[in-house]
This record gives structure tokens, sequence and C-alpha cells, in this order.
């Protein structure tokens, strides 16, 4: 009898120790450590993909191999074909994570049924066929090869797989899946690891992508190891907040292109509708100005967009002010409001300040300070700030306006959106020429400048 072989491993990344350990000496987390069985006895099994293995390859000159020009997959859905660089390069493997009820299996799901010209297998380890099913009417149903398969042993998937010969393969989730050449239980580390180098082999071998959605652990991180993100070409993340309806979608990691860019969608009750023009979603129309409102051209990524910042502030209720920022970095808003204090003369110790960024969206780019000051004062002096004015530039702890990157393409959009006054750094004004924008540019030094032009 095959002697059988134990391993243990951290829950948390992956690392493998031949005995018990309380601290993971690679991620620092305390007991994390779990036995798992290794059978690598009985490996031969794995005959679906092993034919083409054993064929050796030899060190080729670089520019003597041949670039077989293969065309990507352009998928029906823009948002997800910009994230990836252009469409799906066929053999890729992609790791598609975020946080339960996100609505990773709704997009995947949608993008499987309207593709009426592949042939899509949705394999599904979570829900029946009849809950897909469900979901698929309320998605609306645009294709007639798409194929749902419930089942997660991978054994059984690849003999599906022989039989069907799909084109684009969805696996929902890589936690459900096992293989029987290990014997722990689904959702551990080996198995996980194991099962994404049998659907690697597979990308590889075929050419066919393959889509794993992936569960994100409490932290935030993809469930499962490191290892996981090395193995794949791309890791997508679903992020939002779920009591808002705005989904946005980045690539941590892309083989094939760039992970500068974003996808919005906005979740409906027949499923997630690309958002083209983020700005639009991002900015309240209102009729009559208010207090506490200023606009920011913010870069998303490289894409950029205009935010509505809002601001409320009013003479502290009780003894302590409170501060509170929705979107915001809590101690940015305690900094912005210190330089305001000190360098500015405004009196804002005694007053509560609230901060909310439109659309729960989580905001890390440093030039919406300008906007957070802008929506500051006017609230506090209770004087709208013009809605045709928008702002972007950091704000220094000298209370000086500093510069930001890729400020032409803030501007553009700010024009394109009906903009008419734009305030940035009066550093930016390198290679930036007014006259070609019809929208007025502002040059800003210092923030009693900017309370000057604003509020005179
Ligand atoms: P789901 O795709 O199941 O999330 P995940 O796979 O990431 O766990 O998303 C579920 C949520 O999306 C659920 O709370 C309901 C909502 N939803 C809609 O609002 N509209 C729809 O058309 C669908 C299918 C789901
Ligand atoms: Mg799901």
């Amino acid at each position: 009898m095959a002697k059988v072989k134990t391993s243990f491993f951290c829950q948390n990344c992956g690392t493998q120790s031949p005995k018990w350990i309380g601290k993971c000496p690679s991620c620092g987390e305390w007991n994390t450590y779990v036995e798992e069985i290794i059978q690598k006895e009985d490996k031969n099994v794995n005959k679906v993909f092993s034919s083409s293995s054993q064929r050796a390859n030899k060190p080729t000159p670089v520019k003597e191999i041949t670039l077989s020009n293969e065309q990507r997959i352009v998928l029906p859905d823009n948002e997800l074909n910009r994230v990836l660089g252009g469409g799906i390069v066929p053999g890729s493997l992609i790791l598609f994570g975020g946080e339960p009820g996100i609505g990773k299996s709704t997009l995947m799901l949608q993008i499987a049924l309207s593709m009426p010209f592949h042939k899509v297998l949705y394999v599904s380890g979570e829900e029946s066929d009849q809950q897909i099913r469900m979901r698929a009417e309320r998605i609306g149903i645009k294709s007639n090869s798409c194929y749902i398969l419930t089942e997660t042993s991978t054994q059984n998937i690849f003999k599906q797989i022989e039989l069907l010969e799909p084109e684009i393969l969805i696996i929902d989730s890589i936690q459900t899946l096992h293989t029987s050449f290990i014997d722990s239980s689904p959702g551990s580390i080996s198995q996980i690891r194991e099962c994404t180098g049998e659907l690697l082999k597979f990308a590889k071998e075929s050419g066919k992508p393959v889509f794993l959605i992936g569960h994100i652990t409490k932290d935030g991180t993809l469930a499962g190891p490191k290892v996981l993100e090395h193995m794949v070409d791309a890791v997508l993340q679903f992020e939002g907040d779920r009591n808002y309806v705005y989904r946005l979608l980045r690539s941590h990691k892309n083989r094939f292109g760039s992970t500068n860019e974003l996808g919005i969608y906005e979740m409906q009750g027949s499923g997630l509708r690309e958002v083209n023009n983020p700005s639009e979603i991002l900015v309240t129309n209102r009729r009559d100005p208010v207090s506490g409102v200023a606009i920011s051209a913010m870069l998303e990524g490289i894409r950029p967009m205009m935010i509505e910042i809002q601001a409320l502030v009013s003479t502290a209720a009780y003894g302590t002010p409170q501060r509170s920022a929705t979107g915001f970095d809590l101690r940015r808003l305690s900094m912005l409001l210190a330089v305001l204090e000190k360098r500015c003369g405004f009196r804002l110790g005694a007053k509560d300040v609230f901060l909310n960024i439109a659309g729960g969206i989580k905001v890390e780019d440093p030039a919406i300070d300008l906007a957070v000051v802008c929506a500051i004062l006017s609230s506090g002096e209770d004087i709208p700030v013009n809605p045709k004015f928008c702002f972007a530039a950091e704000v220094g702890l000298t209370g000086e306006i500093r510069p930001v990157n890729r400020v032409d393409q803030r501007i553009s959009e700010a024009e394109k959106l009906g903009f008419e006054d734009i305030f940035i750094s009066a550093y930016n004004n390198k290679g930036i020429d007014p006259r070609k924008f019809a929208i007025r540019i502002h040059f800003i030094n210092k923030i009693e400048e900017l309370f000057s032009e604003l509020f005179g």
C-alpha cells in the first residue's frame, strides 16, 4: 500500500512546512497551518492532457520563434475587453476575484449568454442548474451555444470538455473544485493549487481561454495561495460597495495588456450594465447650486472621470467635533482640515466635518484634494461653488497647491463634459497651452488665492 504523504500548509499564503508551526514564517499569520494529504503516488492517472506534455522543447533564438498571428477573442462587453487589453488571448487563464455577492457569477454568466458565435461552457460548483437558469432568465438568453455544467470534479469536467469541445471555459468557482489526485477537501490550498494546475495545462495545451472565479478572504486578498496569482495570466478584481449599484473592474496583473485600465458597471435588475461615461453617474445634475459640493477631475488608473465631492460643516453639537469620511481617507481629511486651520486661518476646530464621495467609490487619487478643500470651504461659508467649475490638484502641508499627473487628460475630460473653468496647480503650466482648450484654466499657487477667486 502506498504510504500516505501529508504536509502542512498555511491557509493564508500557501507556504508548505513538513511539521505544524504556530506562526507562518512567510506571511506572519498565527494559527493558519492545516495538515493536508498530498498523494503523489498515482499522479500518472492524469491521462487527459498528459500526452503532449512529453514533448521536449529545445532552446530557440528569440528571433526565430514564429509568431502565430493569433486573434484575440473580442467579448461582447467593452469594459471587460478594455480591462483585458483588447479581448481574450487564446489559451489564457484569467482569475476573476471579488467579495461574495458582488456580481462575479452574474458578469460571467452574462458574457457566456451573449456570445452566440462561440461555444461557452459555464461550470458551476456553487449553484444548481435551476438556479442558473433562473438567473439566465433575468439577464436574458441571447445565445444557443452556452452550456451549463454543475460539477466539481476536475476529471469529470475534462471528460465533458472532450465531448463538448467548448471554445471558452468558465469555472465558478475554483474553491469548489476538487481533483481525485489529492485527498484534502475542496477549497484547501493543495486542492486549489492542483486544480488550477490542471486547468492551466488545459488552457495552454488546447489554446482555449479559461476564466476562474475566485473567492476573496476577509482582508480583501484572493483566497488561496499566492502561487495562484503567479500561475494565471491575468488577475481581475471586481470591487464596489454592495449597497451601491456601481462596480469597478480592475486588473492587478495582466500578461497581455496594461493594469491601469478600469471597467465600470451598474448592477441592474437584469444584470450588469456597462457604464461607458462614468462622469454622468458620478455627478448629480442640479438646477440650483447648493453649498458644500465641488467636482473633481480625477483619474482611476488611466481613465479620467469627474466625481462629486460633498461636504457638510456644522457647529459641533457635542463637545468633541466629529470627522467622518466616506470613500476618502480619514487621516487625509484631518490633514487637509489642519492645513486649512493653520495655514489659512479657517476656524474648523470646533466644527463637525462630514465628507462623502458620490457613488460609493473609494478614491485614492490625490488630485481630489483641492475639490475636498473647496467643498469644505463652500459648506463652511455656506456659499455654493459654481457648478461649472471643477478642480484637479493636490494640497501640500504648507497650503501650496501641488501638480498632478496627466493633467491634460483631466482638462479634456472636463471640457468634454461641459465644464467652463478648471482650477489646477500653477506648477502644472508646463506643456499646457490654455488656448488649445475651450475651458478656462486657472493656475493656482495657494489656497488663499483659490478662496478669493471662488468666493471673492
Ligand atoms: P452574484 O453574481 O451571485 O455574486 P457573486 O457570484 O460575486 O457572489 O451576484 C448576486 C447579487 O447580484 C445578488 O445580491 C443579486 C444581484 N443581482 C441583481 O441585482 N440583478 C441581477 O440581474 C442579478 C442576476 C443579480
Ligand atoms: Mg457566485
